[in-house]
């Protein structure tokens, strides 16, 4: 699968032990930043991710931040995208059944790396349900009234 992941500074560590992991089990991975540990903005890099995603670049985007709070705020808000923020696999399974997630967030200073890998697994193998639940979805790609 090609996969997007971005990250601020607070998860760089994370997210480039998830790159590497990803990588050997066989996906195609980009890294759109951070790349260092210099304090930058988790806005930055979730509106580059979700427009990454929304753009069909990616089949599936990664968000970590300190928190994941921050970054998920930020991708959720391109209308192409639905973000869950997570930090155990029945979230992230849940979240592609119901909610046909496209990106998945976490925070580094949350999850450990097993837990995040599982949350990934989960996320990367679980199908959308569809049914019911996608005229909810198709909700969620409508504008505001
Ligand atoms: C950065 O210090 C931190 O605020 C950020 O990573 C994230 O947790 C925000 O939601």
């Amino acid at each position: 699968m090609r996969i997007a992941m971005a990250s601020d500074h607070a998860a760089v560590g994370l997210k480039a032990a998830l790159a590497d992991w990803l990588r050997a089990e066989g996906h195609e991975v980009e890294d759109l930043g951070t790349d260092g540990e210099a304090s930058v903005d988790y806005p930055d890099f979730g509106y580059r991710l979700a427009g990454h995603v929304a753009a069909g670049k990616a089949e599936r985007g990664v968000a970590l931040c300190g928190t994941g709070i921050g970054i998920s705020i930020a991708v959720n808000r391109h209308p192409g995208v639905r973000c869950a923020l997570v930090s155990e696999p029945l979230s992230a399974t849940l979240s592609r059944e119901h909610n046909d997630a496209n990106v998945i967030a976490m925070g580094a200073r949350i999850i450990g790396i097993e837990m995040a890998k599982a949350c990934l697994t989960a996320f990367l193998t679980t199908p959308f349900g569809g049914d019911r639940h996608a005229r909810r979805v198709g909700k969620l790609g409508q504008p505001l009234i």
